[in-house]
Parts: C-alpha cells; sequence; structure tokens
C-alpha cells in the first residue's frame, strides 16, 4: 500500500531534532551515558500546592468529564488578575483562551488566520512553531533577519512597504528562545505602531515571561498602549512553573483574534484537563518566593556555563533571560557537525542552531536545565576532549 500524506505535511523540512533523537539514541545504545542539554523542559519543579491540588481534583467525579469550551472560570480570572500583577496589563474574561500548551496555541492561531500562499513576518533565528505552524497552514513566512550586533530585534524599517503590507502577521518572542535575547519598550512601541501602518496581526510569544535575571523584568507586547488592537499574546505555564509536561498555557488580548482561537479550537479539542487547569489556577496564585527562587537557581547555572564556556576560549555575555545560551562553533564546524562532535568526543549534547531556523548556522544552543553538577560536568567534558573556541 502506498498512502499519500498532505501536501503540508510531505513539504514540511526534516524536524532537525528529530535527527538529533536518533543520533542520541545511538550513542545510548553503545552504554554511553549523555549529558542531554538539547529540550527546554524546565528542571525546577512545580509548585506544591499545584501539586496538591492536581491530586485532590482527581478525586472530584467532575474532573473527568469534559471541559467547557468557554475555559475554567477560575482559571480564567486567576489569569486575568495575574496579568494585571505581574505585567500590568488589564485583561477581560472575554479575552482569555485556554490551551494545552501554548505550542498547541501558537500552530492554531496561525491556521485560523493563514490560507495558502498568506505570508508573515518572523524573524529568526526562533522557535520553530513561528515557521512550521505557517507552513503547515500554507503560508509563507517572510524572514526578518536577526544579529547580535543588533540585538537579535528586527530591523522593522528597512522592511519594504509592499512586503508588509501584504503580510498579516508579525511574530515576535522576546524573551527569545533561542537566542536569549530580550526587547525593550521601545521596540514593542515600534512594533504596535508597525503592525497598525500595515494592518497586521502581531502575535507576541511571552513564553520566558518569568524567566530573567538581575531584575530586568521582560515587558508584556499588551502593556504598550493601544497593543490590544492588533495584539494577541501567548503565554505558558510550562517554564514558569516547571509544568512542561501537564500542557497548560494561555493567550490573551484582541477579543477578535482570541475569539477565533476559541472558534478553532472548539472544532478540535476540548482544552486541558480539568484537574490540570486547577492545579494551574493555584500555580498562578503562587508566592512570589517561588519565582525569585527558580530565577536564582537558573542563573547559577547560567554564570557555571558562562564561566565555564568562557575559560575555553567562548567570549559569551550572560543573558538577561531564558535558560538557553547561544553559543558559536568553533573554526571548522557547521552547527549539526559540531553537535556530532560535541556528542562523540564529549558525551555532551547541545542542539543545532539551524533546528531555528537557517540563520541558526554556525550556532548551536545549550539548555540550562540539568543540575549545576551536571552542567560544571558538561563543561569538564568538553574541556577534556579538548574543545575549545578559537574564533
Ligand atoms: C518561545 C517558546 N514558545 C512556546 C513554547 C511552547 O511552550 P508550551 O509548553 O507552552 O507549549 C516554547 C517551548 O519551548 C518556547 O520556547
Amino acid at each position: 500500500m502506498k498512502f499519500e500524506q498532505a501536501e503540508r505535511l510531505s513539504k514540511l523540512p526534516t524536524y532537525v531534532f528529530a535527527l538529533l533523537d536518533k543520533l542520541k539514541e545511538e550513542e545510548r545504545a553503545k552504554g554511553k551515558d549523555l549529558i542531554d542539554l538539547t529540550i527546554g523542559s524546565p528542571s525546577h519543579l512545580p509548585p506544591k500546592a499545584a501539586i496538591e491540588a492536581h491530586i485532590k481534583a482527581l478525586n472530584e467525579p467532575k474532573s473527568h468529564k469534559y471541559s467547557s469550551f468557554e475555559g475554567d472560570p477560575d482559571f480564567i480570572a486567576a489569569v486575568c488578575h495575574w496579568c494585571k500583577q505581574q505585567y500590568g496589563i488589564s485583561i477581560h474574561k472575554d479575552e482569555v483562551a485556554t490551551l494545552v500548551g501554548s505550542k498547541e496555541g501558537l500552530a492554531h492561531f496561525y491556521m485560523a488566520y493563514l490560507n495558502p500562499g498568506d505570508t508573515l513576518l518572523v524573524p529568526l533565528p526562533m522557535y520553530p512553531s513561528h515557521f512550521r505552524g505557517p507552513a503547515l497552514a500554507g503560508a509563507e513566512p517572510i524572514i526578518l533577519p536577526t544579529v547580535e550586533k543588533n540585538g537579535f530585534l528586527p530591523e522593522l524599517d528597512i522592511i519594504d512597504e509592499s512586503i508588509a503590507n501584504k503580510a498579516k502577521i508579525l511574530s515576535l518572542s522576546y524573551p527569545t528562545n533561542p537566542t536569549a535575547a530580550t526587547a525593550p519598550k521601545e521596540f514593542f512601541e515600534k512594533a504596535v505602531r508597525f503592525a497598525k501602518k500595515h494592518n497586521l496581526i502581531l502575535i507576541h510569544d511571552f513564553a520566558y515571561a518569568e524567566l530573567y535575571f538581575e531584575g530586568k523584568k521582560p515587558i508584556s507586547c499588551l502593556s504598550i498602549p493601544g497593543a490590544k488592537d492588533v495584539c494577541i499574546e501567548f503565554h505558558s505555564l510550562s517554564k514558569t512553573f516547571g509544568m512542561a509536561g501537564w500542557r497548560l498555557g494561555y493567550a490573551v488580548g484582541n477579543k477578535e483574534l482570541v475569539n477565533s482561537l476559541k472558534c478553532i479550537k472548539t472544532n478540535l479539542d476540548y482544552g486541558p484537563f480539568a484537574a490540570t487547569v486547577k492545579a494551574g489556577t493555584v500555580a498562578l496564585k503562587t508566592e512570589k518566593r517561588y519565582l525569585d527562587e527558580m530565577r536564582l537557581g537558573y542563573q547559577m547555572k547560567r554564570d557555571i556555563a558562562v564561566e565555564g564556556l568562557n575559560s575555553l576560549g567562548w567570549k559569551l555575555k550572560k543573558p538577561m533571560a531564558t535558560f538557553y545560551l547561544w553559543i558559536p562553533v568553533p573554526a571548522g564546524f557547521n552547527a549539526m557537525t559540531f553537535v556530532e562532535h560535541l556528542l562523540h568526543k564529549a558525551d555532551v549534547v547541545l542542539s543545532p542552531g539551524i533546528g531555528f531556523g537557517d540563520l541558526g548556522e554556525g550556532y548551536v544552543r545549550m539548555a540550562l536545565v540539568d543540575s549545576d553538577e551536571k552542567i560544571s560536568q558538561a563543561v569538564e567534558r568538553l574541556k577534556k576532549a579538548g574543545i575549545r573556541y578559537s574564533g
């Protein structure tokens, strides 16, 4: 039998991370004890009270029913309160869509607004959902290159008018996975003006909203006056509360955009498991101390890794947000050959930058999501294997 996949699937380029999984599997089959710093799955645990709320909800018969399309009112109220408290943004209960993680929400939002042949503006390097999601909808991402010299911010001023006018969406995500870049208020102001001028939907993926260091708190795009006219912002409980496996997130912002997302979702799922939503509601009420400790934990890992790698010749700056390091590869390698070299010579696995778009070539991403000891050990393994950076 020959099954013919839909074009939307067969035209997708190979997922680099699936390839990497195969390589890891082969090494593990040989008995290798790998230090795997590829996937951005947080190492901190959810708040205890959230776990307890989940267990309690599991024993309540109503948790096992289909969830309501409108979402759990307690969760929605907690989201509105959280958004006000953390980001100073006023969100009405009708401006919230509950998501099975923000990745799901992003992919479905792109489906809700993009037709085959449509275009959207996407800075690269970027989290793959922002170019693979549109590709699944048959749309064509127009790449806005970002480089370190410009703080990994796209230059909106130089985009051709006709390209901007034709595009339907501008996608942003600060702090950024994989580059760990952050964006100042002025950039968001410019982005909102740009979106209004060119009649663009402005997506802001705010998955790393709480993962910042040294008091440098990232801002919500919705905190820019007038942003709600054009913007939908995606938030995630995965990174904030160490709940990546639970699958819970939400989108807030322009009501019409939120409603389109809800509409497409009513045809595809019933939302997250009710017990998970109850736990998420409790997580959103967690004391400030939990988040402070979480940030300090990743700051320590960041310092160990940056200082360790810099002792091997790199000249990395300490990122002010996310738990990623965006690391240039030594001369003579490309992203994938360096990943393979690290895997075979040092038993350390990092992500090739090309997984985040072509402009990630020449870089690898280290996710600081293991213990401090393992991160030190990873650097030691590089040292022992004679791996250094010499430009
Ligand atoms: C920038 C960014 N957005 C969204 C997501 C997806 O998060 P979630 O677990 O909420 O689906 C990730 C996960 O790594 C991410 O890095």
